[in-house]
């Protein structure tokens, strides 16, 4: 049932371009989003006053990619928060907010509180759900299904990557109705989406690579993730997938912020994870990953192809194909999803099913 790789984990990030293309494949007709389950009106998608994302774990990290996105893209205010401190914290809710609500397995109990009361105060509740018939599915005022298949590692890859593609597809259609962004500027968005699969493809056969360099790695004790915008929200999906599966201690940082504390855990071959995929902030974060060299720290660079600058300041770099700034996350998740599982093989860590956790979190 694994067809021929050694664990679900790799099996499943195979997957990930038939993923992506199942997801949005069904929504794009004739240069245009049609997206019928959301049940919203042009008009009503134009009222829409807030959107507060909610989910736990690489769910709610999907919600971080959004909504520097929604923000930049359809200039829609966005409040990403996880489920478990959502329920309990009092938000600001009313009939022009729109909740989404992001789960794989449609179960995780803190998301499914977190559904119920945001409809409590009167908010429309959309729900971005893998598992058809679920509980967040049943709840949600409406549902978008992801459609990346079953999931069985715990780790999850394809429908990580599947949210995207749905969020992708959201703040597009919100974009494009409330005219924040022209036909023209939408077809080429739709065409850079068309061509994920394929990328996604090229950068999972480069994996040979990765694994020579994660077999370096094994015994390290800390690894940092860092980025800025939206490879900040990336780097805590990378951060997350390396934890859970390798037992490596990591963290995710916003570049800017590792001055006000964190650098100073920087030691001689520390492993820095630089993401580099938008071109606005080359500069800025190129400086922060000079800092962290100036401290002893080993940095890997994960690149837009072309930007050969990286290199001087990275020790090691990986090249990601050009696609819109706002879809690189796609791209930059492979390289980091690769790493993660060849670390945890390389320390012999049970990939599939790492020790303390579930797949499908029912309980708070
Ligand atoms: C990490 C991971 C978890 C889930 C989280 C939410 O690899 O899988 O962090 O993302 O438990 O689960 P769902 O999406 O089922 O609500």
């Amino acid at each position: 049932e694994k067809g021929g790789y050694e664990h679900f984990m790799l099996k499943e990030m195979y997957e990930q371009p038939k993923a992506i293309a199942d997801t949005f494949s069904p929504r794009l007709k004739n240069g245009e989003i049609i997206i019928e389950e959301l049940g919203m009106s042009p008009e009503e998608i134009r009222q829409v006053e807030k959107i507060m994302i909610v989910a736990c774990g690489s769910a709610s990290h999907v919600g971080h990619t959004a909504k520097y996105i929604f923000e930049d893209m359809a200039r829609i205010p966005v409040e990403v928060d996880v489920a478990s401190e959502f329920r309990y914290r009092n938000p600001i809710l009313n009939d022009r907010t729109v909740v989404v609500v992001i789960s794989q397995s449609g179960e995780t109990a803190d998301t499914l509180a977190a559904l119920r009361e945001a409809k409590k105060q009167g908010a429309r509740v959309l729900g971005i759900v893998n598992v058809v018939g679920s509980s967040i599915a049943r709840e949600a005022d409406n549902v978008m299904y992801t459609w990346a298949g079953p999931e069985i590692a715990v780790a999850t890859t394809k429908a990580y990557s599947a949210q995207l593609t749905a969020v992708y597809l959201l703040a597009m259609k919100f974009a494009y109705e409330r005219n924040e962004i022209s036909r023209e500027m939408l077809s080429e968005l739709i065409d850079e989406l068309k061509a994920l699969p394929i990328q996604v493809e090229m950068l999972l056969n480069n994996q040979g690579k990765i694994q020579k360099f994660a077999n370096r790695y094994l015994a390290a004790k800390n690894i940092f993730f860092i980025g800025r915008g939206i490879d900040y929200a990336i780097s805590m999906e990378g951060s997350l997938k390396l934890k859970e599966i390798s037992y490596i201690h990591s963290e995710a940082y916003a570049a800017g912020e590792l001055k006000h504390g964190t650098i100073s855990l920087v030691e001689e071959g520390t492993l820095v994870v630089s993401l580099v995929t938008q071109k606005e902030l080359y500069k800025k974060i190129m400086s922060n990953m000079e800092e962290v060299r100036t401290r002893g720290a080993f940095v890997m660079g994960v690149t837009l192809e072309g930007n050969l600058e990286a290199e001087k300041s990275a020790d090691y770099t990986v090249y990601i194909p050009e696609t819109s700034p706002y879809f690189t996350n796609s791209l930059a998740i492979i390289p980091l999803q690769l790493f993660a599982y060849y670390i945890a093989v390389g320390r012999g860590c049970d990939v599939d099913k790492p020790r303390n956790l579930a797949k499908s979190v029912t309980v708070e």
